[in-house]
């Protein structure tokens, strides 16, 4: 199977999703936020806030994992993706870092199906379709890397970010 073949695209609530991991886009703290975060909290119940406060934080471009409490899925893996401060700060370096790191994780724990937010694109200002790109090519390296991970799923919460994957994906085809 190509590793594009392994990469889904989806709109919705992450929460939602029955896979082994979901990704979290959390902030360096890892005590919560809003956007997706705010949602995986809440959906998850308090058990992962305590969690996360015995974490010590995560640096931006790495990923911790957790359980994943009430919701769905097994495990959380919080990552931090970059602050979008005009291109000129490594941002793009730091958000490949972050999927890497996501998988890597997902691989340590043997998961096979993984769900993505879109790291970055929300309120810290990251430009979709830029964000898109890094992050089909990073998601590609890394499958290719981590043979066990069957399936990663780009879970899109709006149209932008849907249709700026929807046309890399179209064009891998
Ligand atoms: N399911 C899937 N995607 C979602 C959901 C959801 N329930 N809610 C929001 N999103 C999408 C947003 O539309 C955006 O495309 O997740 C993407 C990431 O946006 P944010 O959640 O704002 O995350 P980010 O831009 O990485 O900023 C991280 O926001 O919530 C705080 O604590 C977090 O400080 C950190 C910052």
């Amino acid at each position: 199977m190509s590793v594009n073949d392994r990469i889904q695209l989806a709109r919705g609530d992450i929460t939602r999703f029955e896979v082994d991991a979901i990704v979290n886009a959390a902030n360096s703290t890892l005590l919560g936020g809003g956007g997706v975060d705010g949602a995986i909290h809440l959906a998850a119940g308090p058990g992962l806030l305590e969690e996360c406060r015995t974490l010590g934080g995560c640096p931006p471009g790495e990923a911790r994992i957790t359980g994943a409490y009430a919701l769905p899925a097994t495990w959380v893996i919080h990552t931090v993706g970059p602050i979008w401060r005009g291109g000129t700060n490594g941002e793009d370096q730091t958000l490949a870092s972050a999927y890497r790191s996501s998988l890597a994780l997902a691989a340590s724990v043997e998961a096979r199906t993984v769900a993505f937010p879109s790291i970055s694109t929300g309120i810290y200002g990251f430009p979709i379709d830029r964000a898109a790109s890094i992050s089909l090519t990073t998601i590609r390296n890394s499958l290719a890397t981590h043979p066990t991970i069957e399936t990663v799923t780009l879970v899109c919460f709006n149209d932008a970010n849907h249709t700026a994957y929807a046309t890399l994906l179209d064009k891998a085809s």
